[in-house]
């Protein structure tokens, strides 16, 4: 593996990061590496709520911006609508590929994510985030020419809804491009025992409630409707050392949760929504929540793993759909 380049910032620099990065397509896979330095400190600084947390990982990912440009082959004229954007994630990390006239809109439905997003991210005109529901998209016919998601079509309760608004603002030819998180591969090693079954009850818990956790109602759906999709996989890899300072700057981030109220309850009621489905009371999933970001527990269990490295996969399967004329659907 490369050493990527040195940090700019103080403590970072004795931090070991890398993240490799592994690109695949079929059967092809090309591995490249990539240095991730900024997340840990952007996620203590800025990111105060759960929906926020990692984000930046993906808007500021070169590769997963190279590897969609290759398969959205793109002009960066087109005009593109990012449905459920949450804070922007996705329009900022495809905003370099449309600055040859190109235009990006985000719509979400909660309107403190998409000020947020405004106030950090986006530049208007050439991207921004309004309030908007995908199941009433506020736009005219045949708007778009590329129609972005990023975790929206798995969560939405009307899917043929949201996919006919979706086609009803593209372009022919036009094309969607939506990206999965495959929850069920994310992998964090080491990882204490009981953290790993609580994310494995979490993912339990939005099947039940009918999150489409293994995509299987994204692609039913696609298929009994005639849109003909290709598949790709980007998996998104870091490793690092288990060091002094790397330990530092994780009992750093979960204290700045754990110590504030507001977030701790607001990551209680995120997940009590899907593990409550399972079985889990309230008190015990508060109890969880606690421990998960109870640094005391938490960098005990990485002071014993000192020396060791530190691994977590994130896979993600990305679709493409082309809509080429109306006959198609
Ligand atoms: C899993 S989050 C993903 C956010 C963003 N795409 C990202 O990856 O950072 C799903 C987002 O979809 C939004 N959402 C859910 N239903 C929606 C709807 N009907 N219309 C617009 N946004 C919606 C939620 O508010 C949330 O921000």
């Amino acid at each position: 593996m490369q050493k990527g380049p040195n940090f700019s910032l103080g403590y970072r620099q004795h931090v070991d990061i890398y993240g490799w990065v592994r690109l695949a397509r079929s059967s092809q896979i090309v591995h490249v590496n990539e240095m991730h330095s900024n997340d840990l400190e952007y996620q203590i600084k800025y990111f105060l709520e759960i929906d926020k947390i990692g984000r930046i990982q993906f808007a500021n990912n070169t590769y997963l911006r190279a590897f969609i440009r290759k398969i959205l082959s793109a002009r960066g004229n087109e005009r593109l609508l990012d449905l459920g954007c949450g804070i922007g994630t996705v329009g900022k990390l495809l905003s370099p590929l449309f600055k040859n006239g190109g235009e990006i809109v985000g719509i979400d439905l909660n309107h403190e994510l998409v000020e947020y997003g405004n106030d950090h991210w986006a530049r208007p005109p050439h991207i921004r985030l309004e309030v908007g529901d995908a199941n009433n998209i506020p736009y005219p016919e045949r708007y778009f020419q590329i129609v972005t998601s990023m975790g929206l079509y798995e969560n939405v309760a009307n899917l043929d809804r949201v996919l006919s608004e979706t086609l009803r603002v593209l372009t022919r030819p036009g094309k969607i491009l939506s990206i999965h998180i495959d929850m069920d591969r994310f992998i964090v090693t080491p990882c204490p025992e009981f953290n790993r079954r609580c994310y494995k009850d979490f993912v339990r818990g939005m099947q039940v409630v009918g999150i489409d956790v293994d995509a299987k109602r994204f692609i039913t759906t696609c298929k009994r409707r005639n849109l003909i999709f290709k598949e790709f996989q980007f998996v998104m890899e870091y490793k690092t050392q288990i060091t002094d300072n790397f330990i530092k700057i994780m009992k750093e981030m979960m204290q700045s949760y754990y110590q504030n109220k507001k977030i701790m309850q607001k990551f209680v009621e995120f997940h009590f929504q899907f593990m409550r489905w399972i079985g889990w009371s309230y008190s015990e999933v508060w109890d969880a929540v606690h421990y998960l970001y109870s640094h005391s527990d938490q960098v005990a269990f990485l002071i014993k793993h000192k020396g060791e490295i530190y691994y977590r996969k994130t896979p993600m399967r990305i679709f493409l759909i082309q809509i080429f004329e109306e006959s198609q659907i």
